[in-house]
């Protein structure tokens, strides 16, 4: 059973209340505040947690520097407090798994809970017993560097996906340790104008709550101990002294008992975004607004002795917040366990069954995009000869992602390498490399041709460097970048079939391969196994499932574009094409309005059939729930897992309603010639939006409803909430 951090018990508000009544004002504020130790402040740190002065550390590695320091807190301070140890373990510690935008193309929530739960056995036996994960932000501009880190455009996907991952991080582990989630980052930090990270978040109180928390909420009734407020404002009030956000919702209407933990100098940022004239006030600002602990700013070290002294924080707030950071380090069994073995520590890592379902992680997040007259998977009876061709086909690292914890190239398996291993004998590979990934030298053209002239297939392994997503990583441009589509174009024209495998953080803007090129496979940063994952696909050993949670825009002057939109007074007229001859519409005069490749759309080497749509529940109430079911069939010659959506839309609401709203999915695995018939739940009460009012409403009225492959399909019907 996972931990839940928002429960506690007599027992330990007893402790927290002896502790309490122990601590001096300074080693009360000490508690408050985060440090990174690094080479050239470390002597200083170490007095200052001997002193009480620090509560927490974070981004430190090894366990015995970890212990090391735990030990001067435990043994030599004056209560022996144990320290906080926080650090980054996005998608994997040392096992690296898909980048959780990845993995939610899996769909899977037990997936996502393992390879979290598997995170949290490593970095804990490694003396890391808080993660500064989930990240729940929504976002729906793939420009954002740190839409990698994410499950992607859908709050309701996205609030599934959280509570999965902090139910495995806080899950039980096998050394007897725990760890504490950190969802984050409170709040609106996925809506940063033009995607450019930090960037200011403007929007409405109603898109906040109907879109942007819900993750948040999830991960919180899951049971997360801690949450990390974020670096942007939102709607002119930087979200470290969002007392809206801090206070009111999560304190007041979700009765929130865990940690606020600031992101890195947030506090110290107040002066920046000015909103402060200087340190204290923005410690003042941050600390009254509801911030528990100022991750590396030193703004509470320095100023809330004097703030409390002089009357303008009251000490019992302060008590407030170090009664959540003592209960979480008991909750953590940090005062009995706070030491990890350190000779257990290097066999609790990449052990083969992590590394299995590291491999099959990569495999149920790949999505198929194009396949074009069955050219996958590859015959091998009738390709002799490959040619495998580009910057990432024989990468170790790039295929990592961003945040990749203390994973290393060599754990990883090239893609090269498991087409290697994988394809029979007597089938001859060559590989060319072709170009870099980011253009700093010339491409050389004439041998990747001279390659694709000779095979029969070419396969091209393209996209983007772990370095290219994720934290201060936007991109303006989103095609391949450097000279890869160069490179692409002068290999097409060499006349060969060419499968494009995409590497990559984010959605790509690609319209010219989707158009040319008849095989692509988006492998995302698939973690140390992309590669034999990749060689499965490719030869059919498996079929791909995963389906996209971000839409792929056609043009980056498309973003947003995401399937939940408004429908507009003035809606575009009929599907794609460029619409000259339709003027008072809201759409493109250049550009068609639909994405490149929508939200849930992903193909198979089956085909799965929909038929037989029924609403069981034409009328619901309220109190009640939606049930709808429908036949799948596997009409192809191959077993296949299909992800099934059911999505809504409200027809009239007192305020707009998006087109189309995921509520429900399933995935099911079908043998060939095989049906199933799939019934989905859906509470009514999910069926709600935050009203004139700004309160949380399920309106009177009809839906209509779709069951389908994608955002983009599917059969439809209708039915009516009555009151
Ligand atoms: C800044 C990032 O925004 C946040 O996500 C991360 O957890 C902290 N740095 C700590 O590394």
């Amino acid at each position: 059973m996972p931990y839940n951090f928002n429960t506690t018990t007599p027992e330990t508000e007893k402790r927290v209340d002896a502790l309490l009544a122990k601590m001096t004002l300074a080693e009360k504020i000490g508690q408050t505040v985060q440090v990174f130790v690094h080479e050239g402040n470390r002597a200083e740190m170490v007095t200052r947690i001997r002193e009480g002065q620090t509560g927490s550390v974070l981004n430190i590695h090894g366990v015995r520097n970890i212990n090391a320091l735990q030990k001067v807190a435990v043994e030599e301070s004056r209560l022996g407090i144990p320290l906080l140890v926080g650090t980054d373990v996005i998608h994997g510690y040392r096992t690296i798994f898909p980048i959780p935008l990845a993995e939610a193309c899996a769909w899977d929530p037990d997936l996502a809970a393992e390879t979290a739960r598997i995170a949290a056995e490593e970095a804990t036996a490694n003396g890391l017993f808080w993660t500064f994960a989930p990240m729940v932000d929504i976002t729906r501009d793939p420009r954002w560097g740190r839409i990698a880190e994410g499950a992607g455009e859908d709050p309701y996907l996205g609030a599934v996906l959280a509570a999965a991952r902090v139910c495995g991080f806080q899950s039980e582990l096998s050394n007897g340790h725990r760890m504490t989630a950190c969802p984050k980052h409170f709040a609106a930090y996925g809506w940063a104008e033009a995607g450019k990270d930090y960037n200011t978040a403007d929007l409405s109180e109603r898109t906040l709550r109907d879109v942007v928390l819900p993750p948040f909420k999830a991960a919180f009734d899951a049971g997360a101990g801690t949450v990390m407020s974020a670096f942007n404002e939102i709607n002119g009030i930087p979200a470290t002294v969002c007392t809206l956000t801090l206070r009111k919702i999560l304190r007041e209407e979700w009765n929130f008992q865990g940690v606020v933990l600031s992101d890195w100098a947030s506090t110290k940022e107040l002066l920046v975004h000015g909103v402060a004239e200087n340190l204290r006030e923005a410690a003042r600002r941050a600390f009254l607004a509801g911030t528990d602990m100022d991750m590396t700013a030193d703004a509470y070290h320095r100023h809330l002795a004097e703030l409390i002294e002089a009357g303008e924080i009251p000490e019992s707030l302060l008590d407030e917040s170090v009664r959540r950071i003592l209960r979480l380090k008991i909750q953590l069994g940090l005062f009995e366990k706070p030491y990890a073995d350190p000779d257990a520590a290097e066999a609790a890592i990449l052990k083969p069954e992590y590394l299995q379902t590291a491999h099959k992680a990569a495999l149920k997040s790949m999505v198929l995009l194009k396949n074009q007259g069955g050219i996958l998977p590859i015959d091998p009876a009738k390709t002799r000869r490959i040619a495998v061709i580009g910057p990432l086909a024989d990468d170790h690292h790039e295929i990592l992602g961003s945040w990749y914890g203390i994973g290393r190239d060599e754990d990883s398996i090239s893609i090269l390498e498991a087409l290697r291993a994988a394809l029979p004998e007597g089938v001859e590979l060559t590989y060319i490399q072709g170009c870099d990934i980011d253009g700093k030298h010339p491409a050389s053209t004439i041998s990747a041709v001279t390659a694709a002239q000779k095979a029969d297939l070419v396969i091209m392994v393209l996209g983007e460097a772990e370095s290219m997503s994720g934290e201060a990583h936007s991109r303006a441009h989103l095609g391949l970048p450097g000279k890869q589509q160069f490179l692409l174009e002068a290999v097409h024209a060499a006349g060969t079939p060419v499968v494009v495998v995409l590497v990559t953080g984010r959605p790509l803007v690609i319209p010219w391969m989707a158009e040319n090129i008849p095989g692509i496979l988006c492998a995302w940063q698939g973690g140390v196994r992309t590669g034999p994952a990749v060689a499965d696909l490719l030869l059919g050993r498996e079929n791909p499932s995963g389906k996209l949670t971000a839409s792929w825009p056609r043009a980056e002057g498309q973003i947003p574009v995401y399937y939940a939109h408004k429908n507009t007074g003035r809606p575009p007229d009929g599907r794609g094409g460029f619409q000259f001859d339709q003027y008072f519409h809201s759409h493109f005069l250049d550009e068609d309005h639909t994405p490149l490749f929508p939200f849930g759309f992903g193909l198979s080497y089956t085909r799965f059939d929909y038929s037989d749509l029924r609403v069981l529940t034409p009328k619901v109430k309220p109190d009640s729930a939606l049930k709808v079911s429908v036949k799948i069939s596997n009409r192809g010659d191959r077993a296949g897992e299909e992800i099934a959506q059911l999505y809504l839309r409200d027809r009239v609401g007192e305020v707009t309603r998006p087109v189309k709203e995921l509520k429900a999915f399933r995935k099911i695995a079908l043998e060939p010639g095989e049906s199933a018939t799939v019934t989905f739940e859906v509470p009514a009460q999910s069926l709600g939006f935050h009203g004139l009012e700004m309160r949380y409403k399920v309106e009177p009225g009809a839906f209509q409803v779709w069951v389908g492959p994608s955002s983009d399909e599917g059969l439809g019907s209708t039915f009516e909430v009555v009151a």
